[in-house]
């Protein structure tokens, strides 16, 4: 029989593929993504192959990352809990995707993957099988071996060769692509306590960061960005950008507490450079081009939006209704936006289109055609007739 697993060249995916052989008698099919996340992809191939794959598929989704799942979400502001970009979430349906994929091609009865029993991963990656291939079988490793601690695990790895490096782990558990890294677990567990200043890698201190600010300037077409400076860009190559200025400049880092959708609160460290600037510079395109009632009802479904993804519904029928709502209501958002970055800040300094809504040429009306102060009058007249009838009732029934 025949598994894909998702790999990424860690220590714990050579071990599972390992047990994968061991267990199940099978052969492995080893899947790598390159989501942008820096590592060696050769190096992932070879070790895959090493560690008893029949085959290593390494696949650069970096354009498709960005293009099909990063910036339709960001078409919505997305955001969790207030704070939480979802740069984890929104990568796990595009590898689950893919991951299905080469396990028809390849003629495959199962798929598995790394995600522990306890997290939100395992649930994106289960649900995104389930609604695109709901015949394949799951493994889910995590949830089935004995390994009953770390130490177990290690034993295991150097029992069959597979290399452990002699550098201590890192203290806590780390998922970087072209939109965030995440940091959790391990030292960050208790929520008190403060991340080391050497944990982070995508941005700087705000405090080393540079004393001169930073002004960039963000072209949009109906909602995403597609120019930074004035020079076109590719989506990853546009993301990648915006990445690195905002990263020597200390933008993007947000320490929180979230709700994981298995029920329990985890705390968590992300670095968003790129995808901090980016909702920031899209949310003013949006100030200037997007009608006010369209704005509220898209606003009021940010949250269910940002759920959807975090809970793993990416290939859900009513994410996918959602986003066409979203993408309907990025019709006219067209334009520039500028902004300036300082010490760990992103801030919006400018902003036109020509879809613009403020000020929209009202020099060449009549004054009087487009707004008379007089009507001001009936208008805030009528809002306030229930106001004005509760009063009356109330205090009459007070007597
Ligand atoms: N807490 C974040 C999320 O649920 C990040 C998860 C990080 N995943 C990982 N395998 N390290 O989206
Ligand atoms: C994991 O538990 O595999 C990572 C964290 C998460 O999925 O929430």
């Amino acid at each position: 029989s025949k598994v894909v697993l998702a790999y990424s060249g860690g220590l714990d995916t050579s071990i599972i593929l390992k047990w994968l052989v061991e267990t199940y008698d099978c052969d492995v099919v080893a899947f790598a993504a390159d989501l942008g996340q820096g590592d060696d992809l050769q190096a992932i191939e070879k070790k895959a192959l090493d560690t008893g794959a029949v085959k290593a598929r390494v696949e650069d989704l970096r354009e498709e990352f960005v293009r099909d799942f990063v910036f339709p979400a960001f078409r919505a502001n997305v955001i969790y809990e207030g704070q939480y970009l979802l740069g984890t979430a929104i990568a796990r349906p595009l590898i689950a995707k893919r991951q299905v994929e080469i396990a028809l091609e390849e003629g495959a009865e199962a798929v598995s993957h790394g995600a522990t029993g306890k997290g939100n991963d395992q649930v994106r990656f289960e649900l995104t099988y389930t609604a695109l291939a709901p015949h394949l079988k799951v493994i889910a490793p995590w949830r089935e071996w004995h390994f009953k601690s770390r130490q177990a695990l290690l034993e295991f790895a150097r029992k069959h060769g597979i290399p452990v490096p002699v550098t201590p782990e890192k203290p806590y558990s780390c998922d970087a692509n072209l939109l965030h890294i995440s940091y959790e677990g391990g030292i960050l567990e208790d929520p008190w306590r403060e991340p080391d200043p050497s944990m982070f890698t995508m941005t700087v201190d705000p405090r080393e960061a540079p004393d001169e600010p930073e002004i960039l300037e963000v072209d949009f077409l109906r909602g995403d960005p597609v120019a930074v400076n004035g020079q076109s860009m590719t989506p990853a190559t546009l993301l990648q950008t915006l990445n690195r200025l905002g990263g020597r400049h200390g933008v993007g880092r947000a320490d929180v507490v979230e709700s994981r959708f298995v029920g329990m609160k985890s705390r968590g460290v992300y670095e968003t450079p790129g995808g901090t600037i980016l909702r920031t510079a899209h949310r003013a395109m949006e100030s200037i081009t997007m009608d006010r009632e369209v704005m509220f009802l898209r606003d009021s479904l940010i949250p269910q939006y940002a759920k959807l993804i975090y809970n793993g519904f990416w290939y859900a029928p009513e994410r996918v209704a959602l986003q066409r709502l979203i993408d309907a209501s990025q019709e006219f958002v067209t334009g520039t936006v500028r902004l300036k970055l300082y010490k760990g800040q992103c801030t919006v300094i400018g902003r036109k289109s020509d879809q613009s809504l403020y000020d929209p040429q009202l020099a060449t009306f009549e004054e009087e055609d487009v707004y008379r102060q007089s009507d001001a009058t009936g208008f805030i007249r009528l809002q306030g007739l229930r106001l004005r009838v509760q009063h009356l009732v109330r205090s009459r029934a007070r007597g």
